[in-house]
């Protein structure tokens, strides 16, 4: 059955780039840059990354592993404009997905076909249809939400993930752009759970897997009392 499954890299306090860059100049110059950077620092050695990059060597690591089951586990991805914005030119001529991308946008644009398997498709109706469209053609594989942070955060809000895996990488930023934060929309005494179903320690970054529980009501327990809890 097709998984709805988002991975992303984030600093251990919870940040997937650094604070958001809202020039229209150079973006590698920013913040924003330099905190994604960090946080994805793992990949860059990686032999699986290197080689859907077209470069040569690479470590066959453990991070090398999951980045190939993540590649492997994906028949379509869902991604944001941004996203799309920021990897449009270094992807080059054959990127790295091998697949039917759908990117969300209030943009509407031609389709781009890319050499070796990869389009992008530039969907304006949300992404509740983008993840169907997305779903339509993933020939039983999952569905990857890609990034960035805006479009992992809306689909977990919506309750359309399944599985989520962050790569949490031992730095701190202070600031930057949350992947968690009030724009979940959750209500006041309400969560959304998560059941962890994996973890993978390698030196650099600790990748966790978890199942998406969904929405459920926060209580109070009786602390270990066994009397009756008064709110
Ligand atoms: N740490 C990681 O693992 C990781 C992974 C991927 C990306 N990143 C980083 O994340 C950053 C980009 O993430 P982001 O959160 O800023 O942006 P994003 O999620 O990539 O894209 C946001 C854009 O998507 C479109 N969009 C989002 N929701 C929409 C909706 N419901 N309907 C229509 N369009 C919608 C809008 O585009 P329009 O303005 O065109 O309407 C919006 O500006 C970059 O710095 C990138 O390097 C990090």
């Amino acid at each position: 059955m097709t998984k709805v499954t988002a991975q992303m890299s984030v600093s251990l306090d919870g940040f997937y780039a650094g604070p958001r860059f809202t020039g229209d100049g150079n973006w590698m110059a920013s913040g924003e840059a330099a905190g994604f950077f960090r946080v994805t620092r793992w990949v860059i050695d990686a032999q699986a990354w290197r080689e859907r990059q077209g470069y040569e060597g690479g470590e066959q690591s453990t991070n090398s592993e999951i980045i190939e089951e993540t590649f492997a586990a994906a028949g379509a991805y869902v991604m944001g404009r941004r996203m799309f914005d920021g990897g449009e030119v270094p992807w080059g001529e054959e990127p790295p997905f091998r697949a039917p991308v759908f990117v969300v946008t209030h943009r509407p644009r031609e389709v781009l076909e890319r050499k070796g398997g990869t389009s992008f498709t530039f969907v304006t109706e949300g992404i509740e249809s983008a993840i169907e469209r997305a779903k339509a053609v993933a020939n039983g594989k999952d569905v990857a939400v890609a990034g960035g942070g805006t479009l992992v955060r809306q689909v977990l809000a919506a309750g359309l993930l399944d599985q989520l895996e962050l790569h949490i990488v031992p730095a701190v930023l202070g600031d930057g752009m949350r992947l968690l934060h009030p724009a979940l929309g959750l209500a006041e005494k309400e969560a959304i759970e998560l059941r962890p179903t994996r973890v993978v320690h390698a030196p650099d970054v600790t990748h966790v897997r978890y199942s998406v529980e969904g929405r459920a009501p926060l209580v109070l327990d009786d602390r270990g009392s066994g009397q009756p809890v008064e709110a």
